[in-house]
């Protein structure tokens, strides 16, 4: 991956290079207050689950927050973009997700249509993630601060998101890079700085010039999480599908690909194919013991019919 920006960092906050990963050490579950105090002592690591195997695996590689997003439109349903996920679907994989996850702080989306119509309906949906899916926070996209204020006061925690807001894709003509222009990035700063005021513990950033998320982590007192958005962040965030090799098409420029899972799945299927058909499986050991004398005695009954 892109090293970008990689001095320009808050002073005063800690040795946070790679060469002193200090990590999430605590066996019981990440709260979202440690993971909001763990600003300028260790970076966080965010990945994203759709099943309970993939939080599962997720948590016991010791990731600091699972997030069912609504990316499992694309990387789980295969539809075309996230705009269509329901809150039923999203409170349905969250709730799978969450039969696997232990440790990690598990954070649900909350989709398109879920909290853009009222106040009273955001906080409503925020809670059913939490009640029906077992999610312990949700995240928004957008400038949000009276939806965010709102569920936190009733006693939800909210993970934000900036910049590329993958449900405004319309508005925004396509998945493009945001805050490009220094207007469009001082407005970024003000948004972010509004949606901790109101609550927020997390802010994602997605998409963004990387000394803008700098700016950012700079300013705010409450963790960032990057995704496309340089190494200046308080930590990073991919797509479980991107990081193991299981989505289709190319992938964005931060993906950085860190197993094959895909080739590997068609091949062990290819694999168990060809042996099916060649007679190879199942072996002796792969049949369950015979009883004995099952054999001769079932083929001397079935002679007698
Ligand atoms: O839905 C998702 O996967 C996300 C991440 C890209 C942060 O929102």
């Amino acid at each position: 991956m892109e090293k970008e920006n990689d001095g320009d960092r808050e002073p005063g906050t800690g040795d946070r290079s790679p060469a002193n990963p200090e990590t999430h050490t605590k066996s019981g579950p990440v709260t979202a207050p440690e993971v909001a105090a763990s600003k300028g002592r260790r970076r966080l690591v965010m990945v994203t689950a759709t099943d309970e195997p993939s939080g599962r695996l997720a948590d016991q590689a010791g990731v600091d927050v699972v997030l069912v997003g609504d990316s499992l439109a694309m990387a789980a349903l295969g539809r075309p973009d996230t705009l269509s996920v329901t809150m039923d679907e999203m409170v349905h994989h969250t709730r799978a997700v969450a039969a696997g996850v232990r440790r990690a702080l598990l954070v649900a989306d909350m989709p398109f249509g879920s909290y853009q119509v009222s106040v009273a309906e955001a906080v409503r949906n925020a809670c059913r993630l939490v009640a029906e899916g077992g999610a312990r926070a949700v995240k928004l996209e957008g400038a949000r601060e009276q939806e965010t204020a709102a569920i936190v006061h009733a006693g939800v925690p909210v993970v934000a998101h900036l910049g590329l807001t993958p449900q405004a894709f319309h508005r925004l003509g396509g998945y493009r890079v945001q805050a490009r222009d220094v207007d469009d990035a001082v407005a970024l700063v003000a948004q972010a700085e509004a949606l901790a005021a109101a609550g927020a513990f997390l802010l994602v950033l997605e998409a963004i010039p990387a000394p803008v998320a700098a700016a950012v982590t700079r300013r705010l007192v409450i963790p960032t999480i990057g995704i496309g958005a340089g190494a200046s962040c308080d930590g990073q965030v991919l797509v479980w599908a991107d990081l193991l090799g299981l989505s289709a098409g190319p992938a964005p420029r931060f993906v950085r690909r860190y197993a094959d899972l895909g080739s590997a799945a068609t091949d062990a299927v290819a694999a168990f194919a060809a042996d099916v058909r060649a007679g190879r499986y199942p072996g002796e050991g792969e049949s369950y013991p015979t009883p004995p004398g099952l054999a001769d005695a079932l083929a001397a009954r079935l002679r007698e019919e």
